[in-house]
């Protein structure tokens, strides 16, 4: 994992922006893995941007990790409705190129499998971007959550429902259809991006104790292929000497392979 540093969590998601900007030059018809909440918002303000400066999207494909389960589309808390008004709708994406882990199936099973053989029909995915929650849960593989799982329904964790509930506008949902690891660890390459001090302790913990299912994050360790973008106030978490556990000789992240200033 190589670790990239940022003044601010915008300049981070300008970084991302380049590089899927990148890989859609390199490769036009590429699978992008996709992610919601609050801390994507401005990589899609960016990629807004680099659209209406000419890159096209006209034969991109996305699959994003996660839905919240029972919710139709259009459900003003849906992820769909989150993906169609702050990327889909503004760029030239065409609407059957754009896959969300589907709640509206009749089995649920059917529509994890049905999910993950669909992404390798495509390809499988160039660049996943993914956030992380303050207990380290990628997509909503909360903390226990088996490895080898692919997509698949979910009971949301109690941490998860209290952070989320304040960007819902309806009642908070208690379950989602997720990825899976095994799904995210499949993917070419990765980008997280995260920010503030609550992200950099999660970040400190997975890159600096053991891989466990207890902290979902820390299987990214062992992936080849992934940059951890962060901004400064995680950094200075993430390099503190505070809560290191007593075993552990040094605060600089020991999974890290490289780590980069930018600023
Ligand atoms: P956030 O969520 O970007 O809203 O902090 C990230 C996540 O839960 O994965």
């Amino acid at each position: 994992m190589n670790v990239n540093v940022f003044e601010t969590l915008e300049d981070a998601c300008h970084e991302a922006a380049y590089h899927i900007e990148a890989l859609i030059n390199r490769k036009h018809n590429a699978v992008l893995g996709l992610a919601t909440g609050r801390t994507p918002l401005k990589l899609y303000e960016k990629i807004i941007h680099l659209h209406k400066q000419g890159l096209s999207f006209k034969d991109v494909t996305t699959f994003n990790l996660d839905e919240y389960y029972g919710l139709s589309e259009n459900h003003p808390d849906s992820y769909r409705r989150y993906m169609a008004e702050n990327l889909f709708n503004q760029v030239d994406i065409k609407e059957e190129n754009t896959f969300i882990p589907s709640t509206t199936y009749g089995s649920h099973i059917r529509a994890g499998s049905e999910y993950d053989a669909l992404i390798i029909e495509k390809g499988g995915i160039d660049l996943q971007i993914l956030g992380i929650g303050i207990n380290g849960h990628i997509g909503f593989n909360e903390p226990s959550t088996a490895f080898r799982l692919n997509t698949h329904l979910t009971a949301l964790s109690k941490e998860t429902m209290h952070v989320n509930k304040n960007i819902v506008q309806e009642s908070m949902p208690t379950q989602a259809i997720t990825m899976g690891i095994q799904s995210i660890f499949k993917a070419k390459s990765i980008i997280i991006l995260a920010s503030g001090k609550e992200k950099g302790n999660i970040i400190k913990k997975a890159l600096n104790g053991l891989i466990t299912p207890e902290i979902p994050l820390s299987i990214l360790a062992l992936h080849p292929n992934v940059l951890l973008f962060v901004d400064k106030a995680a950094y200075a978490v993430m390099t503190s000497d505070e809560d290191m556990p007593p075993t552990l000789p040094s605060p600089i992240p020991n999974k890290a392979l490289s780590i980069r200033l930018n600023f």
